[in-house]
């Protein structure tokens, strides 16, 4: 092991520049909680290492390394197993085949860890895919900060410097949150985005964080709203300035860099931010709603299947598609004032494809961020416990969206008002949100 010593300008007039520093460290943090993450609630005093200058140390989203092919996202202390970082990277599965933690210790030295490199299985034929970077933190070393490279001795003064997010302190600890991961395509679909997010907050989520490519100008103010209601929180997620992003899932359909604009990256990312703030995190798009059948809320209906299942750290839940495209011939919740709203009123499309025998059904989760390792879309790749499949009887992902069993004809799929038992309060909500957005009126403006 290579240890550097104290390097990178302390020579010249220590003084003068710790306090430039103290200076410039708290502006920045200051800048940070004010602008990114809102309610992150990144309060602590870091101690910059002297070996590191402000200008080196990233807070953004995607960070290329200069070989090129590997994007760091984040770096999180993971104590579960041996003191370690664990970051969260997307890399060319061929190209990259080392990469080095550089932990910054308190003693102002550096020390290079090579890191065990997993790449995630489902890779859907992609060049790049998702993996975690699991490094060892040396010993009496206690980084806060590190950065990466593909060789253990590169030119410390060019690299980037990641603060390591030491989740158990921070942000305050909540029930259940929602992952939705990820908003693109100008995502304009207003209506249908409120009423899911009010019913996530009936059924119990605290917070929803969203990673978001790009929206239109009416979404941004729903979001905004939602932002000072303290419900969401936003990831900033431009991957297309970094990698050729596909819409679809699986390589053979759309030869780019990476599919579903890094979707299993910024699943994992939203695991592992919220392992310490959050008992349960939900692995959703805005589409989709788990909605319990014989329970109240997300809080009985964990409580029952952690009881009967006491190891496991992932429920899955089979995914049902109401049609979008097919309407109920009459429906008792259809208002002229929702209906001028761009987007889907899912009170409208009470016809469900039934489960398909035999075929992958897209099962959406509910998992403790606590047990898992690894996580893809519909199920989890590494987890310290198990992972269940709950009964259809208990709950549903209720998914609103175009047929996905196309050649199953409109007389085959079954009639389901469930969503309608949430009429009276979801109503209500919705309205509430309309009016105190301002949204019907900055719609009636575009
Ligand atoms: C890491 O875990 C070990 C064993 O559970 C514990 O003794 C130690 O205090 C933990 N370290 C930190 C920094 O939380
Ligand atoms: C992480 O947070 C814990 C609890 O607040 C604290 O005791 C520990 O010193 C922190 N560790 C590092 C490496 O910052
Ligand atoms: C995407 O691919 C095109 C060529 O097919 C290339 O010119 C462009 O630089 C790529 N963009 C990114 C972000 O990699
Ligand atoms: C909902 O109401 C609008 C008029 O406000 C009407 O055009 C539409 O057909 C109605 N939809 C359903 C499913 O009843
Ligand atoms: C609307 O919800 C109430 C309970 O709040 C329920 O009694 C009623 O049946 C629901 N209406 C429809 C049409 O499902």
């Amino acid at each position: 092991m290579i240890i550097y010593g104290k390097n990178v300008g302390s020579a010249a007039g220590p003084f003068v520049l710790l306090f430039i520093f103290g200076l410039s460290l708290t502006s920045y943090y200051w800048k940070r909680s004010a602008t990114q993450y809102g309610t992150d609630g990144q309060t602590s005093k870091p101690e910059l290492s002297r070996s590191i200058r402000r200008s080196q140390i990233t807070d953004d989203t995607f960070t290329q390394l200069e070989d090129k092919y590997s994007f760091i996202i984040a770096p999180y202390f993971d104590n579960r197993s041996a003191p370690s970082v664990r970051v969260i990277i997307i890399v060319h599965h061929e190209k990259v085949k080392e990469l080095y933690c550089l932990f910054f210790c308190q003693t102002d030295n550096v020390i290079p860890v090579r890191g065990q490199l997993n790449l995630h299985s489902d890779r859907f034929g992609f060049p790049y895919v998702t993996a975690d970077l699991l490094c060892s933190e040396p010993q009496d070393c206690y980084p806060q900060y590190v950065s990466l490279h593909t060789s253990p001795e590169p030119n410390l003064v060019q690299l980037p410097v990641f603060k390591i997010k030491n989740r158990s302190s921070e942000g305050t600890s909540v029930e259940f949150t929602v992952c939705i991961s990820t908003m693109f395509g100008s995502y304009n679909n207003i209506l249908q985005f409120i009423q899911s997010i009010e019913m996530y907050k009936m059924l119990g989520a605290q917070r929803v964080v969203i990673y978001k490519n790009s929206c239109s100008q009416l979404m941004e103010q729903v979001l905004r709203y939602y932002i000072s209601e303290g419900t969401v929180e936003i990831v900033p997620w431009p991957i297309h300035l970094y990698l050729n992003v596909s819409h679809y899932w699986h390589h053979s359909m759309d030869a780019k860099d990476i599919g579903y604009y890094g979707q299993t990256a910024a699943l994992n990312d939203c695991i592992y931010r919220n392992m310490y703030r959050s008992k349960y995190v939900l692995l959703n798009d805005p589409d989709e709603v788990i909605l319990p059948l014989k329970d109240a809320d997300w809080k009985s209906l964990m409580q029952r299947l952690q009881e009967k299942n006491p190891s496991a750290g992932a429920f899955q839940f089979d995914n049902y598609v109401f049609r979008n495209n097919v309407f109920a011939p009459s429906v008792p919740f259809n208002f002229s004032s929702w209906d001028s709203l761009p987007g889907v009123n899912m009170f409208l499309h009470i016809h469900k494809e039934p489960i398909q025998k035999g075929s992958f059904n897209n099962r959406k989760m509910v998992v403790d961020p606590r047990k898992v390792i690894q996580t893809s879309v519909h199920s989890v790749l590494k987890i310290n416990g198990e992972s269940v499949e709950v009964p259809n009887g208990d709950a549903i992902t209720f998914h609103c969206r175009r047929p996905e069993w196309k050649d199953l004809p409109e007389k085959s799929l079954v009639q389901d008002t469930v969503l309608w038992r949430y009429n009276t309060t979801l109503i209500a909500n919705v309205n509430k949100v309309l009016q105190k957005s301002n949204i019907l009126k900055a719609n009636t403006k575009v």
